[in-house]
């Protein structure tokens, strides 16, 4: 099969979140099951120049958009198995941020044309089309527009995944003029969503198939409380609907291997472990000490993230014997809550408020317990990273967090984690609690360690997941 994977972002070249990983690793796993597969994204001016001297020139085209006419550059990296597209305009894509401009509805609608252009222009003959989120929600309903009555498109597939509901792209009507999409998608079962357009909307309906990034996210945004008001559009379409859970890049995250980590180790050797340890107390500023539980949390500072049951449950959580590191940046009241408890517990909370990708992998490897209390959490990537370094989760019961992370079992001894159901900061206060209890018993916690380092969290079921979908809808042709 042809695939083309349709990515905002994509992994090592540009990233703000999860959608990146996946885009950077997926199309690598369908890849070596010897498909030929493509991966597109937007030139970015914040796309180091290591890949930018690494780029070949492909073409170039116009794109309408009313009366702009806008030049887009088409450039490629072969790696991996893969070709790469930067599309280039620097009218769109010269910006200091890759979201959040005033004109992100234009931005991604011209991205989403562009594609929709370059499958044609460069003769890529794709069986499939894979859009992603709600910058490429128009992808699908590109495709179905442009295959009335041209063969280049009117065989293709579409799909389309929702990596996260929260961000939908809502514009003003008045964007289906630039968009060059006649009216006739302005109703209740198109894109119109109250009294805008919405780009996430878009791609829902108009896909061939639809996905999300966990089986439990795939069944909780058929309701209100996750379903960010598009919950009857979700249950409208969820004939076509399916959860297929992420992996991560074993070849990125392996603490055999990993050139980010001071110190490799296995299962069968956890010393390596207790080093980084060590050093990441050393980064952090907090007592060197190996018998004390570091509880490490890298994530956006941001609600979603149940910060708001963290701070509630910290200042209880300070007067045990425990460390946090805290690793991310966000919104402010966050950011500044760490710093405040940083300033009332210096040895026993330490934040640092940036990212930075090397640190990351530290806290990875050498905390002992990893928190991630999210009050949603369509996959969650995180806690795959820390189960593959031997760092036990304490997730909230939500979305992927409870599809991958198996709850400690006291009487089976079975686990690779901790995890609490309702959005209330004592369970999750509990749940740290057990967590710390099992720490000091070093023959069950070494079990649970091996356990979660044993768990096969990469791309290769999901993957073949993926593969047999696309096979499916090419049945259909
Ligand atoms: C979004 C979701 C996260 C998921 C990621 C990749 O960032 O919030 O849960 O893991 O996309 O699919």
């Amino acid at each position: 099969m042809r695939i083309l994977y349709a990515a905002s972002e994509v992994a090592p070249y540009i990233k703000t979140g999860g959608l990146a990983d996946v885009a950077g690793s997926l199309p690598k796993a369908i890849a070596k099951e010897g498909h030929d597969v493509f991966v597109v994204l937007p030139l970015y001016s914040r796309i180091s120049s290591t890949y930018r001297d690494r780029m070949k020139q492909e073409a170039f085209f116009f794109v309408d958009l009313d009366w702009r006419h806008q030049y887009a550059g088409i450039f490629s990296i072969e790696e991996d198995g893969i070709k790469t597209f930067f599309i280039d305009n620097e009218f769109y894509f010269h910006r200091d941020t890759i979201y959040g401009q005033g004109d992100d509805g234009e931005r991604f609608l011209f991205f989403s044309r562009a594609i929709a252009q370059m499958i044609k222009a460069l003769d890529l003959k794709v069986d499939i089309v894979h859009a992603n989120d709600w910058h490429t929600g128009l992808l699908p309903l590109y495709i179905k527009d442009y295959s009335r009555g041209d063969e280049a498109y009117s065989r293709i597939k579409t799909v389309f995944t929702i990596h996260n509901l929260k961000y939908q792209g809502v514009f003003p009507p008045s964007i289906l003029q630039l968009a060059g999409l006649s009216n006739e998608y302005f109703h209740e079962d198109g894109l119109k969503f109250y009294d805008a357009a919405n780009f996430m909307k878009a791609g829902i309906v108009y896909c061939d198939s639809l996905t999300t990034v966990s089986e439990s996210y795939a069944e909780e945004i058929r309701y209100e409380f996750y379903g960010e008001n598009l919950q009857g559009v979700i249950r409208k379409n969820d004939w076509k609907l399916k959860g297929i859970v992420n992996g991560i890049d074993y070849d990125v995250y392996d603490p055999e291997k990993d050139p980010k980590l001071p110190y490799h180790y296995s299962k069968d050797d956890l010393r390596g472990k207790a080093l980084n340890k060590e050093a990441l107390q050393r980064l952090f500023d907090l007592p060197e000490n190996k018998n004390v539980p570091v509880i490490g949390m890298v994530t956006r500072l941001v609600a979603t993230k149940g910060l708001d049951l963290v701070r509630y449950i910290l200042d209880e959580l300070l007067q045990e014997e425990v460390q946090v590191v805290v690793l991310g940046t966000g919104e402010e009241e966050y950011e500044d809550m760490f710093r405040h408890f940083q300033w009332r517990y210096p040895d026993r909370l330490s934040a640092h408020i940036y990212f930075n990708e090397g640190e990351s992998h530290l806290v990875y490897a050498g905390s002992d317990i990893f928190m991630m209390p999210s009050l949603a959490e369509p996959c969650g990537i995180s806690q795959l990273i820390a189960m593959r370094y031997g760092t036990l989760p304490v997730v909230r019961e939500t979305g992927g967090l409870k599809d991958t992370v198996k709850p400690y079992n006291r009487y089976t001894g079975e686990g690779t984690g901790f995890s609490f159901a309702n959005y209330n900061a004592h369970e999750l206060l509990y749940s740290l609690k057990e967590a710390i209890g099992v720490y000091d018993d070093e023959d069950t916690w070494k079990s649970l360690v091996v356990q979660a380092m044993t768990e096969k969290t990469d791309w290769a079921v999901s993957s073949e997941k993926y593969i047999k979908l696309y096979e499916e809808l090419l049945l259909q042709r």
